[in-house]
């Protein structure tokens, strides 16, 4: 379904972005899996897609920093002469009530989370236009949609990502881009992992469902959006939440 397409996924090392590359990989693409820091974690993602019959390598490149975007992109359109799939996943947190978050920690997520898919879709933006094709699927968060609770600074960064998404899918609509948003609820994923019993026990009353969700569970929304069958959505934001954000 996907042969001969080139996914760039950001964040890939762990939790959902592993899990997207996998699933993209599975489907026939040939994955990039990027990550920060995690360079063996990456490496175990890049060796389980080979191992089942897929392709891909790892890119190590902080999605923060403009000017290394740049050069990871340039790099990999050399290697591979197209990129046809974004997943614009990485992203962090810093928790804490307002009057607590330092401008360090404001900045570094709003950077990390939001400032990363500016990057990566600027630098990519010549590419997709002068091949009139191209998917992107940016990882916003229920927090971008309903705001929570000592998460300003992280809240902010997924909403812009909302704004970001409906923006360049109005921008890039006639041109056979397309711009989509996933909205995760609560995944199980070291970025929840580190939340204490009480927190994650109050969070997961709020899910309909009753349950916390699965990477994999996001992964096939990822995938659709990045399937032939999903060529005439664009600037659309999905909730895989479980129904918390109903
Ligand atoms: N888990 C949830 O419940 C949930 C809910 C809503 C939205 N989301 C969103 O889904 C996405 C994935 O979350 P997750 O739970 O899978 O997180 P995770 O398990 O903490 O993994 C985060 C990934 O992002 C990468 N990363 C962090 N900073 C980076 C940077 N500067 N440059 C490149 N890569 C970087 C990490 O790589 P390194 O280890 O190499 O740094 C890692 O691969 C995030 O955007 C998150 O906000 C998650």
């Amino acid at each position: 379904m996907l042969d001969n397409k080139v996914a760039l996924v950001t964040g890939a090392s762990r939790g959902i972005g592993r899990a997207v590359a996998v699933k993209l990989a599975a489907n026939g693409a040939h994955v990039i899996v990027n990550y920060n820091q995690s360079k063996e974690k990456a490496e175990e993602v890049v060796q389980e897609i080979l191992a089942k019959g897929g392709q891909a390598e790892s890119y190590a490149c902080d999605v923060a920093d403009y000017q290394a975007v740049g050069d990871m992109i340039q790099d990999l359109l050399a290697k591979h002469g197209h990129i046809d799939i974004l997943v614009n996943n990485a992203g962090i947190t810093r928790d804490q009530f307002i009057g607590k978050i330092n401008e360090a920690d404001y900045d570094l997520v709003m950077n990390t989370n939001c400032k990363s898919c500016f990057n990566t879709m600027h630098h990519l933006a010549a590419h997709f236009l002068e091949r009139k094709s191209g998917r992107v699927i940016n990882l916003t968060s229920t927090s971008g949609v309903l705001g929570n609770v000592a998460q300003a600074n992280y809240a902010a960064s997924k909403a812009g990502i909302i704004g970001l998404t409906k923006t360049m899918g109005r921008e890039w609509a006639s041109r056979g881009i397309t711009v989509n948003a996933i909205a995760p609820g609560f995944i199980r994923t070291d970025m929840t992992e580190v939340l204490s019993d009480k927190i994650k026990e109050k969070t997961i009353a709020r899910i309909p469902m009753q349950r916390i969700g699965e990477p994999e569970d996001v992964a096939g929304m990822a995938a659709f959006f990045a399937s032939d069958e999903a060529g005439y959505i664009t600037g659309q934001i999905i909730c895989v939440d479980g129904g918390m954000a109903i």
